[in-house]
């Protein structure tokens, strides 16, 4: 077996067992994602498990056996977290589930205030565990041992001198990028608090609007999250009012609510209600602080930190097709376990040459950078990844979505009606230097990317880089980007697909020589002037041959990727 061979078995072996582990179903040909959970199923568990859920800071987690004990009182504790807010002092929380939402509101409800210090008194699901003698008499504890916490300070990152360790130990590229995605992507806690910040929300107006839904979106659900990531939240008061139930349907109500006048200016009343919104959580929701409106935006926003959860939300109550956009991407991810690996290393690699950055402004955002990379899966000679199109076309009538402002947000929810098998068998370092030689010829000049046709189009206007909005599709994702961002954008890819193609050709992994090497992922996230260079590094990256990869496709050809097989 020659050399080359070898690698690819190993690969292919070690990418297998990657499936495996994340449950991916078709370990042996990539493209199926039968039998996983949809994402309205992993949205409602989640929201399930907030319901059953009760966050208690502790002076240490050494309180989790006393703390088990006494809240065993209120109902069966299934699991248990532990993670730490680094303030001027480390606080310390764990994050309690119970079996039922009736419990963790027996919990709540046996909440007290504290009476020494002075505090509005309102109800959540973030309280605090007081030593024991304090105020009432203390409920029978429950001689049961406490089961093991499930994760110890869970939403601490795994720190820079870590990661690059583990790194520079993988075997191969194949392995940096699976080692990186494990490790920097958001967990199941993270995911978790991210649910009970929401939940927080909604139920703070509850009492108004028995049907308000506080929605998780973005990066923190659709599966492209790393760890602290924001919270994108959308909040929708009552979309429920016009459901009949089947008993109403037959009979017609004759009780209409009274009602507060819309305003006749419907961005204007949104506008309103979220400056009055926003008096409400900086007043009444404990752990929100730094709350700052961002009205006249496009979408307003909300913003404010969560001292509970340490983390920062973004609320909006107008941006409907973000949360189905993030069910696109979700599905995306499901499609084929090579998807999330390979852009949470392109996310990185751009973070680390300062192509992104966590304020907005006229660079590339996350969002749009994961649009690339969806595209580049797209519009491979062997797509890895369907079209938008094909999925809207495979809609049945119960994947039918439109929202508020008439937007229609069809698609199938179901990508086995597809009938989509990639026969694409590229490594995760083989699609990496794909993407990088890809956007180093793209003609972002004159061509606009569009994910639901899945091949370039003719751009409609002067914006430096055009990508279709998927669901608005009079929208450009990308209309942000400055020209110099553009620019920038294809001298660094140029740049990495120098690096990567030798760092791919030199597969051997350098001997350390009692010195700390660099190569693979590490070189690729260097500074090219700090990069280590190794003899090859001086070919040309491999343009003419990148035409083979891709489809020649332009406006009017048809796309292969929907294909049934
Ligand atoms: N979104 C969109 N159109 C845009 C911008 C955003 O549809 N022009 C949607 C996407 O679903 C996106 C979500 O809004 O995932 C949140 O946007 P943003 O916070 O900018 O991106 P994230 O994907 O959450 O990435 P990050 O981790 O950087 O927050
Ligand atoms: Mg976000």
């Amino acid at each position: 077996m020659n050399s080359l061979v070898r690698r690819s078995v190993q690969q292919l072996n070690r990418w297998r067992t990657y499936c495996v582990k994340h449950n991916a179903p078709e370990a042996a040909s990539p493209g199926r994602n039968a039998g996983k959970p949809i994402y309205e199923e992993f949205i409602g568990r989640h929201q399930r498990q907030a319901q059953c859920s009760i966050v208690v800071q502790v002076s240490s987690e050494k309180s989790y056996a006393e703390l088990y004990n006494y809240c065993s009182y209120f109902g069966s504790i299934l699991g248990a977290h532990h993670y730490c807010v680094r303030q001027d002092e480390t606080l310390h929380y764990i994050l309690l589930e119970y079996a039922t939402p009736g419990e963790a509101a027996a919990a709540i409800g046996a909440g007290v205030t504290n009476g020494e210090l002075s505090g509005v008194p309102v109800r959540s699901p973030f309280l605090w565990f007081r030593a024991a003698g304090g105020g009432r008499r203390s409920p029978k504890l429950v001689p049961n041992p406490a089961p093991a916490l499930l994760s110890l300070d869970g939403t601490q990152l795994v720190d820079q001198g870590q990661l690059l360790g583990l790194l520079r130990g993988a075997a191969d590229i194949e392995e940096q990028v699976l080692q990186l995605y494990e490790h920097t992507r958001l967990n199941e806690l993270g995911i978790r608090m991210r649910f009970l910040a929401a939940l927080q929300v909604q139920q703070a107006i509850a009492g108004m609007f028995p049907a308000a839904q506080a929605q998780p979106f973005g990066s923190s659900v659709n599966g492209f999250g790393r760890m602290g990531c924001d919270l994108d939240l959308i909040l929708r008061f009552d979309n429920d009012m016009g459901a009949k139930s089947p008993v109403e349907a037959a009979v017609p109500s004759r009780l209409v609510y009274h009602t507060k006048e819309n305003l006749s200016n419907g961005r204007s009343q949104t506008q309103r209600h979220m400056e009055c919104f926003g008096d409400m959580l900086h007043l009444f929701l404990p752990g929100v602080c730094h709350v700052r409106r961002i009205l006249q935006a496009r979408v307003p926003i909300i913003k404010y930190h969560h001292e509970h959860l340490d983390l920062e939300v973004d609320l909006s109550m107008s941006n409907l097709t973000g949360f189905y956009m993030s069910e696109l991407l979700y599905m995306f991810g499901e499609m084929d376990p090579r998807v999330r690996p390979l852009t949470f290393t392109i996310r990185r690699w751009a973070q680390t040459c300062g192509l992104t950055n966590p304020s907005p402004g006229r660079w590339i955002s996350n969002f749009s950078l994961t649009c690339l990379v969806m595209f580049f899966l797209q519009h491979l000679r062997q797509p890895i990844l369907p079209t938008i199109g094909a999925l809207a076309k495979a809609a049945e009538s119960g994947d039918s979505r439109v929202t508020e402002d008439g937007i229609n947000c069809t698609f199938t929810r179901n990508v086995d009606r597809l009938g989509f098998r990639s026969r694409n068998q590229s490594s995760l370092s083989e699609l990496l230097l794909q993407f990088f030689e890809f956007y180093s010829q793209f003609d972002f000049h004159n061509r606009a990317i569009s994910l639901n046709e899945g091949k370039p189009l003719s751009k409609p206007d002067h914006s430096a880089m055009y990508i279709v909005n998927p669901l608005e599709q009079l929208l450009n994702v990308s209309k942000n980007v400055s020209l110099e961002e553009c620019e920038r954008l294809r001298i660094e890819v140029r740049n990495a697909a120098w690096v990567l193609e030798s760092e791919v050709e030199n597969a051997s992994v350098p001997e350390a020589d009692g010195q700390e090497l660099s190569w693979g992922l590490l070189n690729l996230f260097k500074h090219p002037e700090k990069a280590v260079i190794r003899p090859n590094m001086f070919f040309k990256p491999r343009m003419v041959e990148v035409s083979d990869l891709f489809e020649q496709k332009e406006a009017g050809a048809t796309s292969s990727s929907t294909a049934p097989n």
